[in-house]
C-alpha cells in the first residue's frame, strides 16, 4: 500500500513507519518537526516537512495514497490544561482537515492514535472500548473529539477507520543501523525520567502522591512495548472495515505501580534512583489497567514484550547507546 504517516519522526510514528518499510509498503512521513526528530526519519521514507493542516498538498486526489496512520500530535496532558487553546488547533483542528484532505483525495483507510486519557477517571478496571468516556484533561478530550469525528466519517463516507487507544508506551526499536526511542523535550514520561535520574542526568525523580488507594500508594499504570504497539497498526490496517470505525485497547492488562516501575530501572541499570515525594497531580487516576481483549480477539494481536523488565531494558539501551553524550 501506498501510505501516509503523519508524525513519523516522533517516537511511535517512527517505529510504526519502520515496520511498514519492512513490511514492504510506501510510506510517505508528514511532520512539522515541532518535537520530531530529522534523525529518526527513515531514509527509504518520502519526507514532507508539514503541518497536518495542510495534508491537502500531499494527498492529492492522483497521488494513489491508500491509507492514512494519524500519530501527529501534541502529547502532553499537564500542558494541555495551562494551554488549551494549542491543544485544540493542533490535535483537533489539524486533524479535521488532514479527514478532509483524506476524504477530497479518496483514501480509504485510516488509522488514527487515540489514547486511555479519554476514559478519564475509570469505574471499572480493566477498562474496556465500551467504558465511560470522561477526559479529565484537555489532550483527551482533543482526541476524543477526533475519535468521534471519525466515527460520523466511516459511517458517512464508508471510510475504513480505527482508533487505537494506547496506555503508556515504553521501550525502544533496536536493530543495527536502527535505533528508535523515546525522546520528548520536556520529558514527561516516567520511564525516560527515571532512566535520566539512573544516568546522573537528573538530580531526582518526583513522584506525585503516595496515598491513593493502589498496594503501595502510587499510582499505577499498564505498560506496553512500542514495538508491539506498532504491529497493532499494521494489523489495523489490514482488517479494517469500510464503513465501519473500530476501536481497539493496546495494553498488557498488568498494571504496575510507580513505585515497581522505580525499582525495575533501578534493577536494570543498577544505578541508583533517588525519589521525591510530591502532592497529588490534579486530574491524575489512580490506576488505568486496559482490557485489550478486543484486540486479541479481533486482531490477533498478543504483545511480544509484555514485561516491564523487557521494556525498561530496551528503554535504557536506545538512551545509553543514542542520547547519553
Ligand atoms: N507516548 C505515549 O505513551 C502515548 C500514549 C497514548 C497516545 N499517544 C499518541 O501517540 C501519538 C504519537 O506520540 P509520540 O509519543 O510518538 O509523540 P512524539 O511527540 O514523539 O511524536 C509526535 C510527532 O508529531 C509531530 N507533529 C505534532 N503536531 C504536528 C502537526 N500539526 N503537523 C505535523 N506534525 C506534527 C511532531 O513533530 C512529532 O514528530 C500521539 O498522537 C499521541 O497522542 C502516545
Amino acid at each position: 500500500m501506498k501510505l501516509l504517516v503523519t508524525g513519523g519522526a516522533g517516537y511511535i510514528g517512527g517505529v510504526v513507519t519502520r515496520l511498514l518499510l519492512d513490511a514492504g509498503h510506501e510510506v510517505v512521513v508528514l511532520d512539522d518537526l515541532r518535537t520530531g526528530h530529522r534523525e529518526a526519519l527513515a531514509p527509504e521514507a518520502t519526507f514532507v516537512e508539514a503541518r497536518i493542516h495542510d495534508a491537502a498538498r500531499v494527498l492529492t486526489p492522483g497521488a494513489g495514497f491508500d491509507g492514512v496512520l494519524h500519530f501527529a500530535a501534541l502529547i502532553a496532558a499537564g500542558e494541555s490544561m495551562a494551554r488549551p487553546e494549542i491543544y485544540w488547533e493542533n490535535n483537533t483542528i489539524g486533524s479535521l482537515a488532514l479527514i478532509d484532505a483524506a476524504r477530497a483525495a479518496g483514501v480509504r483507510r485510516f488509522v488514527f492514535s487515540s489514547t486511555a486519557a479519554v476514559y478519564g477517571n475509570p469505574t471499572e478496571l480493566p477498562i474496556t472500548e465500551s467504558a465511560v468516556k470522561a477526559p479529565t484533561n484537555t489532550y483527551g478530550a482533543t482526541k476524543l473529539a477526533v475519535d468521534m469525528a471519525l466515527t460520523s466519517e466511516a459511517h458517512a463516507y464508508d471510510l475504513a477507520a480505527v482508533s487505537l487507544r494506547y496506555f503508556n508506551v515504553a521501550g525502544a526499536y533496536l536493530r543495527p543501523g536502527h535505533a528508535l526511542g523515546e525522546r520528548h523535550d520536556p520529558e514527561s514520561h516516567l520511564i525516560p525520567i527515571a532512566l535520566q535520574v539512573a544516568a546522573g542526568r537528573r538530580e531526582k525523580l518526583q513522584l506525585f502522591g503516595d496515598d491513593y488507594p493502589t498496594a503501595d500508594g502510587t499510582c499505577v499504570r499498564d505498560y506496553i512495548h512500542v514495538e508491539d504497539l506498532a504491529r497493532a497498526h499494521l494489523l489495523a490496517l489490514d482488517t479494517a472495515v469500510p464503513g465501519e470505525h473500530r476501536i481497539f485497547n493496546l495494553g498488557n492488562g498488568n498494571g504496575f505501580s510507580n513505585r515497581e516501575v522505580v525499582e525495575v530501572v533501578r534493577e536494570v541499570t543498577g544505578h541508583p534512583v533517588p525519589v521525591e515525594m510530591a502532592p497529588r497531580r490534579e486530574g491524575d487516576p489512580a490506576a488505568l489497567v486496559a482490557s485489550s481483549a478486543r484486540a486479541h480477539a479481533e486482531l490477533g494481536w498478543v504483545p511480544a514484550k509484555p514485561t516491564l523488565a523487557e521494556m525498561v531494558g530496551d528503554a535504557w539501551t536506545f538512551y545509553r547507546d543514542h542520547l547519553l553524550p
